[in-house]
């Protein structure tokens, strides 16, 4: 009889994201009059760009014609797409061959896809509270999983420790869950930790559009060193709305070499074998992303998001609830208010004022008695939800 992967057998049930869906759903069926205010994943409710959605329209009509058809893509992506992700670097003070940069159809679909560049004996760091899949991805390869826990102590943003050596090292910034923002020189300690014990960090910038202190890095690759040690990982899906859309990118530098093996030269195997490419439309619609108008029209939307995470800010800041985010990323991260355990207020908001969040426990156990608040929904749901808020918990 065939084996099957047993390290399923050492997963949660079920997913964190799947968890909260199923146990809304269920409140739903028996409630079908309540509306939810949804504040739990990091879904956006804007709708594309309209240089995104100009550009989308072009694909679809560059595929009714035969001299302007595409089929199968470049596995690694359109060169149009990563040149226009480079010269983004580039703006930025960051200089990148385009084909250092890697076109994916997603972080998340990326996160897990990665680890096939690794041995599976390579064990993982994962900073808790952490984005699940990090680990989840391990435990079904059967690696080994070091966690390091982070807390108000330290900001949430913990130094590197010679107790906590890995060979993978998971760094999110600005984080998912907590919002906070590692600065150049607490990366710098990482990155020279990496080359020192030969790991490889994969840096997770999903969020690195929300940042807004210009001092804050938003890559990894503005710390002298990176090359050497790390892989960035970046998605279009909350800076651009492509949640639904998929796109996303990867930066993996040529410099990074461990037992003379170019990890860039292995992730252009793997993708050769293992995938066509992203369709040429989403990346064509993904290229209007970067140019001045794209930006323009994406940073509007961020801003809208931020004055959601202001206006719920205001709301704990009148409550006298602890929290930390929100000024540079999407996502706030609180205390459970009165000493209660991270699903006993998922149930209470839920039950008592129809206010969907995430359990600080699904992010590792030492977000237990957390809270997370993603600011990705309507206005008018914000504003109600900070209502709805202050009149329970006042
Ligand atoms: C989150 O809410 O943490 C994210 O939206 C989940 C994801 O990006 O897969």
């Amino acid at each position: 009889m065939i084996t099957p992967n047993l390290h399923y057998a050492d997963l949660k049930s079920s997913y964190l994201f799947y968890n909260i869906a199923q146990k809304t759903k269920a409140y739903l069926a028996e409630n079908p009059d309540k509306k939810l205010y949804r504040m739990g994943i990091g879904d956006v409710s804007l709708p594309l760009a309209k240089s995104v959605i100009a550009a989308l329209h072009e694909g679809v009509e560059d595929q009714a014609f035969k001299d302007r058809f595409h089929g199968y893509m470049p596995e690694c992506g359109a060169p149009f797409l990563r040149t226009a992700i480079a010269d983004y670097y580039r703006s930025r003070g960051i200089e990148l061959g385009d084909d250092e940069v890697f076109v994916s159809s997603g972080a998340s679909d990326e996160l897990g896809d990665i680890l096939d560049l690794f041995d599976r004996s390579s064990s993982a760091l994962v900073i808790e509270p952490a984005y699940p899949a990090y680990v989840d991805a391990n435990v079904m390869a059967g690696r080994k999983i070091v966690h390091l826990a982070s807390g108000i102590d330290n900001g949430f943003l913990p130094e590197p420790s010679e107790n906590a050596k890995a060979d993978i090292l998971y760094i999110c910034s600005p984080n998912n869950p907590t919002g906070a923002v590692f600065k150049k020189e607490q990366l710098r300690k990482w990155v020279d930790f990496a080359n020192e014990n030969g790991s490889v960090i994969l840096f997770d910038a999903a969020y690195e559009a929300f940042i807004e202190d210009e001092e804050l890095p938003r890559s990894i690759f503005e710390i002298e060193g990176a090359k050497t040690c790390a892989i960035e990982i970046c998605s279009l899906s909350k800076t651009a709305g492509f949640t639904g859309t998929r796109l996303g990118y990867t930066v993996i530098p040529k410099a990074l070499v461990r037992h003379g093996m170019c990890f860039n030269d292995m992730w252009v195997r793997n993708r050769t074998t293992k995938t066509n490419g992203v369709s040429y439309i989403i990346q064509k619609g993904g290229a209007a992303v970067f140019t001045s108008e794209g930006q323009k029209e994406i940073h509007e939307n961020i801003s809208y998001y931020k004055e959601n995470a202001r206006l719920l800010m205001e709301a704990l800041d009148e409550l006298g609830i602890w929290y930390c985010g929100g000024k540079n990323s999407p996502y706030i991260w609180l205390k459970c208010p009165n000493g209660m355990g991270s699903w006993e207020f998922f149930d209470l908001l839920l039950k008592e004022i129809q206010v969907v969040g995430t359990p600080g426990e699904g992010f590792g156990a030492c977000g237990e008695g957390y809270f997370r608040f993603s600011v990705f929904g309507s206005r008018e749901d914000t504003v109600e939800a900070a209502e709805r808020l202050k009149r329970l918990l006042r």
